[in-house]
């Protein structure tokens, strides 16, 4: 018999490797020859561990399993049983999607080669490879693809510069910081299926003239880095990578770097500098990374899932990719549903899903039950939306429109216990913990605005223009998106909740 159960860090954190011992022991003490597939995860996070069986009609999901429901999934030899979910296909959540980012993820062996060719990878690389260097470039241009690390910038165009840089050294550099709240995307795929963001990468060095590149990969991420190393480590050993990939004669190598923790190393040059070894602070831009990045040469900076989607655009055609989407938002994005949720996971999709649709179709509502009250898009820096903005579809200029963004694609849902004046303190505190401190309207801005919001809660209602003023001055002052951002939570709290800003508030409780 043939089992998958899942290697991912969120399913080992719900005990799939005591699940996938205890299948193991009960299988040898059954006498029963199995092959056990340690695959990535489906992106059911509430339903992992999700242990998955190979029959005749396709793959048979269990979940969430517990170790000591082993044996009894044995004795009713895998059949009616209460875990029983039905063929994994067949789930509404996977039939709901459109996964082209995560086609492979949960299906195969993340560290198999064999698997990852069988199941389309490589098609991409081959196709790249047989294309010159102008053609790659209009390609990913074509494709309408655009930066899934926050800014939405349009990738081709950021390839096509350091494209035409002229240096004797140029680089490709992946950012796996991915230090927004309730974001594993990244996290997913390089644990689900490594191939791919190492398939990207290399197409972009191709398309550049890049011969080396890095993934900057965070710390709290083990089982990632454990991962990427060894796929990286494959990958040389098969020729992918290294003097001539594939055997093309174009050279492109690449290794894995862990980062210290910081969230501001996320940000593109604080990354570099954090990368060459010295404090992760933001460097002033110009110059552009793309013309003087790692170690002053041109480098490409990319988001995991930007490099991650490459692969599937050259498998299937850009035309293919850009058919899906809305408005100047080509492609699909993995939305990564987390919070006070009923169904948290990742969902991949095209753009254009309204909100409410992902909170109440695809989360199914709260976990608590109780009436959503707001959902914040895109990380520590994003907006609280309210249900009267629910309607918003989920794209850049959309977003953007009503004073939000779409960042990372994280969306954190709250129920109506929340309170959105500690909500917006909480973004104050979080900007002033992670200010790299190099400008002022941040390093100092975010501790004045603990402080004003403090005095708010106090009842002091002259406090309200000040924090307005306050989030005006480090929106168009701060150097970085750390500082210019961290208004977007702060006044859309204030905007859509006014009535937890109300005086007297907590004198009142
Ligand atoms: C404070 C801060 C943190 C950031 N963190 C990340 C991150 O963790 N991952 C990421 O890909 N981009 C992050 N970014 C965005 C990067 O600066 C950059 O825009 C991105 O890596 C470019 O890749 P893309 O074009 O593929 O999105 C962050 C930006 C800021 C200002
Ligand atoms: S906004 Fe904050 S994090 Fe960004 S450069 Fe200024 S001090 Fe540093």
């Amino acid at each position: 018999m043939k089992i998958y159960v899942p290697r991912d860090a969120a399913a080992k954190a719900l005990g799939a490797d005591e699940v996938a011992a205890a299948i193991e022991a009960e299988a040898a003490r059954r006498g029963l020859p199995l092959t056990l597939v340690r695959n990535g995860s489906r992106g059911m996070v509430w339903l992992e561990p999700l242990v998955e069986l190979q029959t005749e009609a396709g793959r048979v999901a269990f979940g969430p399993v517990t170790a000591a429901d082993v044996p009894g999934l044995f004795e009713a030899d895998w059949k009616r049983h209460p875990l029983a979910l039905g063929l994994t296909e067949e789930l509404p959540w996977l039939m709901m999607q459109t996964r082209l980012t995560f086609a492979r993820c949960g299906i195969t062996d993340p560290l198999c080669l064999e698997d990852y060719e069988a199941h389309g990878g490589f098609e991409g690389l081959h196709r790249a490879i047989a294309m010159s260097r102008a053609e790659i470039l209009q390609e990913v241009i074509d494709s309408g693809l655009r930066g899934r690390g926050g800014a939405g910038f349009p990738t081709g165009i950021k390839w096509k510069t350091v494209s035409e840089a002229e240096a004797s050294q140029k680089y490709i550099v992946c950012n796996a910081d991915e230090g927004d709240s309730g974001t594993f995307a990244d996290r997913m795929i390089m644990e689900g299926d490594p191939f791919t963001l190492i398939e990207g990468m290399t197409i972009a060095g191709l398309a550049t003239g890049a011969t080396r590149g890095y993934v900057y990969m965070r710390s709290e991420y083990p089982d990632a880095v454990e991962v990427m190393v060894e796929a990286v480590r494959i990958a040389r050993a098969h020729g992918l990578l290294g003097p001539s990939v594939m055997g093309s004669g174009r050279a492109f190598d690449m290794e894995i770097r862990v980062g210290a923790g910081a969230y501001v190393c996320g940000e593109e040059t604080s990354l570099l500098n954090s990368l060459e070894g010295k404090r992760g602070v933001v460097r002033a831009k110009p110059p552009l990374p793309a013309l003087e990045g790692f170690l002053g040469k041109p480098t490409v900076v990319n988001n995991v899932i930007s490099l991650a989607s490459i692969p599937v655009i050259f498998q299937k055609g850009a035309a293919y990719y850009r058919d899906f989407g809305l408005g100047r938002s080509r492609g699909t994005i993995p939305l990564q549903i987390a919070g006070n949720v009923k169904r948290g996971g990742l969902f991949e999709i095209a753009f254009g899903m309204s909100l409410s649709q992902i909170v109440d179709d695809i989360a199914g509502g709260t976990a608590s039950g109780r009436p959503v009250k707001a959902v914040q898009v895109g990380g520590p820096l994003g907006a609280y939306f309210p249900r009267a903005l629910f309607d918003t579809p989920f794209c850049y200029e959309e977003f953007a429109g009503a004073e939000g963004l779409v960042g990372h694609a994280g969306i954190v849902v709250f129920d109506d216990t929340a309170d959105m004046l500690k909500q917006a303190r909480f973004a104050m505190e979080f900007c002033a913990i992670e200010s790299c401190g190099k400008c002022t309207p941040c390093r100092i801005g975010a501790v004045r605005g603990m402080e004003t919001v403090d005095r708010i809660a106090r009842g002091d209602t002259a406090a309200i223009p000040l924090l307005t003023d306050l989030c005006a001055t480090m929106k168009s002052g701060s150097l970085c998106a750390l500082g210019g951002f961290t208004p977007y939570p702060v006044m859309s709290a204030l905007t859509h909740f006014p009535d937890d800003f109300a005086p007297m508030k907590e004198a009142a409780e």
